[in-house]
């Protein structure tokens, strides 16, 4: 009992000695072993879950609604996200974890998994990841804007360029006379 203890307090020091001589390589361009992506994936899916899992979502098939969307993605998100006929950019390509490339995300049909889905992008679009590069878009964004990029983004699945185009020039023709000033960025 007492050696195991012994050699389990040698080697976390040994993992202290080790981290903070440098040995860790923190660039973006390291991949993690496939078991650290298992777990943090595993960390990242339980924490949303278990602080979206109460939240009330609004009717997400008003397309006044899916249009305030799709101006604000593509105002604010194609940069990391990319969005029907818009190739990776030099951020996108440099991102580490990867931002997911939600058009090319398979529609989901199921009612119950998509009122889930989007309770999920929700919490993560106002609270951001941290270490990963996603923002936190609360600070600056009301959840009515919010909800209504989920609106977006789950209709983006399958969406052919030429649709996505035709619905963020309407959205930009019906926001005319709309006071976006307090949203703290131009567009
Ligand atoms: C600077 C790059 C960047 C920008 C800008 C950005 N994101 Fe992200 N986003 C990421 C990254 C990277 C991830 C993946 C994090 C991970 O894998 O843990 C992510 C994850 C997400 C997720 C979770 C996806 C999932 O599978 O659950 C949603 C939803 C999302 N972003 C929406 C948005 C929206 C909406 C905007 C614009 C308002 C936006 N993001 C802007 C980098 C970005």
């Amino acid at each position: 009992m007492k050696t195991a203890l012994t050699l389990l307090l040698a080697s976390l020091v040994l993992v202290i000695v080790a981290l903070g001589s440098g040995a860790y390589n923190m660039a973006a361009t390291e991949k993690h072993w496939g078991i650290t992506e298992k777990i943090i994936e595993w960390v990242r899916v339980s924490s949303i879950e278990a602080r979206a899992k109460d939240l009330t979502v609004p009717p997400l098939e008003d397309p006044e609604f899916i249009a305030q969307g799709a101006e604000h993605y593509s105002a604010m998100c194609t940069i990391c996200h990319l969005a029907p006929s818009i190739k990776p950019t030099e951020l996108s390509v440099g991102l580490y974890p990867q931002a997911p490339v939600f058009h090319q995300r398979e529609t989901i049909t199921d009612q119950a998994k998509k009122l889930e889905q989007a309770k999920t992008y929700f919490w993560v679009i106002k609270n951001g990841l941290k270490m990963t590069a996603m923002p936190a878009w609360g600070l600056s964004h009301d959840d009515q804007a919010i909800w209504g990029m989920v609106a977006f983004i789950l209709k983006l699945s399958d969406m052919t360029p030429e649709q996505y185009k035709n619905l963020i020039s309407s959205a930009k023709d019906n926001a005319h006379g709309h006071d976006d000033s307090d949203h703290g960025h131009s567009h």
